[in-house]
């Protein structure tokens, strides 16, 4: 990153007479550098450490001061031992240095404080020919207030504000669920198009298997005939199913028959609980009536619930159990979700709904899952509810409208 800008500043320099072998610096060199120092500071990512942004700014000065030796002392809060960066002449050894004067054997030192970072210094010194007042020290004191202020946010984007990190983490987690909706599309995609052979798959066989068997042929055949047609039809169900799933929910509100979304997005899951060993128990209300919403949504909130309660159980495998209750009363029908994971600390819980908020590792999970499961209830007019025993599990208690409440 630094190369780019300590090569503009070169060739914005470049040769002049110089007295021995350091550099005349003119006046009109003031905005070359200065240029260069600031095409520099921008060009550094938000959350670039402090050491990188002295580095930056001496490789600039050193295109500059050509046969000087420069240095900055670096005094960060969380150290008490200065960091030292030097940038000498070619030729030069490692100076004795010490942090008052990094170059207490040479003719001349200008020792430049980095202003409200106490200790920090920048160093500008010469062996022989005179550093001079005029440019050389106007270019030098803007340089050391261009490294105060941008050391300064670098640390405060570090530590001191914890919302400046934050907000560079949700940048990373928006890219991760941007690219996940585009592969939903894909798989969308692949799934539409894998439906045509499957179709015809499923329609050769059935013709087939309406001919009476041919004169010779092995009777294992017909058997066969009907177990490609069996899984033929598996997978046309399911990629119809995924396809109404992943598209963006235009749908209208009607009657819903919840025990069957739930066994969708059972199937959905299947993959993940077979992963990771898990057993999936019903417990159902008997006569449940129909609810009103959207069924592609409500799979979603089930989607997303078993997954999570999947990946809670990753480590030893466990049960996750689905109940349902009746409450006429309310109006509502209440499902259980509940896992025998990991659970969720109590200082957590609060934060689960929060989008973007995960414990999973970067690309494992982009936190949005319950912040969808929770639009969409709220969308019903339903309630969500989570409740945990660190170490023993979870329940999340998703409450819905049934029909005949007349409630929207
Ligand atoms: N059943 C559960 N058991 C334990 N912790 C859970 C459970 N469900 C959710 N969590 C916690 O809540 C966090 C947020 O869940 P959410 O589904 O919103 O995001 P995620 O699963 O991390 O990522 P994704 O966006 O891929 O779903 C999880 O990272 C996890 O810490
Ligand atoms: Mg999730």
């Amino acid at each position: 990153m630094t190369t780019g800008a300590r090569d503009a500043a070169a060739a914005a320099l470049d040769a002049r007479p110089d007295m021995g072998s350091a550099r005349v610096l003119r006046e009109s060199d003031l905005g070359e550098v200065e240029g260069a120092l600031l095409d520099l500071l921008a060009s550094l990512p938000v959350e670039a450490e402090p050491t990188a942004v002295v580095a930056g700014v001496l490789d600039v000065l050193a295109a500059a001061f050509q046969g000087r030796s420069l240095g900055v002392v670096l005094v960060l809060p969380e150290s008490d031992t200065p960091q030292i960066e030097l940038r000498l002449p070619p030729g030069m050894a490692r100076p004795r240095t010490d942090p008052i004067r990094l170059f207490p054997d040479l003719d001349e030192e200008w020792v430049l404080g980095l202003a409200e970072l106490a200790g920090s210094t920048l160093h500008v010194a010469s062996a022989g020919a005179p550093l001079g007042p005029g440019t050389p020290r106007v270019i030098a004191e803007r340089a050391a207030a261009l490294l105060s202020a941008r050391v300064r946010t670098a640390l405060a984007v570090r530590g001191g504000r914890p919302e400046s990190r934050q907000i560079a983490d949700l940048r990373a987690q928006l890219v991760q669920a941007e690219k996940l909706a585009t592969l939903g599309q894909i798989v969308a995609g692949v799934v539409h198009e894998l439906a045509n052979p499957v179709t015809s798959i499923v329609a050769c066989t059935d013709f087939l298997l309406r001919r009476p068997p041919a004169a010779g042929a092995p009777p294992d055949d017909l058997e066969h005939l009907k177990r490609i047609s069996v899984a033929a039809e598996r997978i046309l169900k399911f990629s119809r199913d995924l396809v109404s799933y992943s598209r963006p929910a235009r749908e209208e509100v009607g009657p819903v028959a919840l025990h069957e979304v739930i066994l969708q997005a059972q199937v959905f899951s299947q993959h993940e609980f077979e992963r990771q060993g898990i057993q999936f128990a019903t417990d159902y209300a008997a006569g449940a009536p129909a609810l009103l919403g959207q069924s592609g949504p409500l799979t979603q909130v089930f989607v997303n619930l078993f997954v999570n309660a999947a990946h809670a159980m990753s480590d030893h495998g466990g049960r996750l159990s689905v109940r349902t209750r009746l409450d006429p009363a309310g109006g509502l029908l209440y499902v259980d979700v509940t896992d025998t994971g990991i659970g969720i600390p109590e200082a957590t819980l609060p934060r689960i709904f929060e989008p973007f908020f995960t414990t999973k590792d970067a690309g494992q999970g982009t936190g949005l899952g319950l912040s969808i499961v929770k639009e969409i209830v709220d969308a019903h007019g339903g309630t969500l509810h989570a409740a945990s025993t660190p170490g023993e599990g979870t329940t999340f208690t998703v409450g819905l409208p049934l029909l005949r409440s007349g409630r929207p």
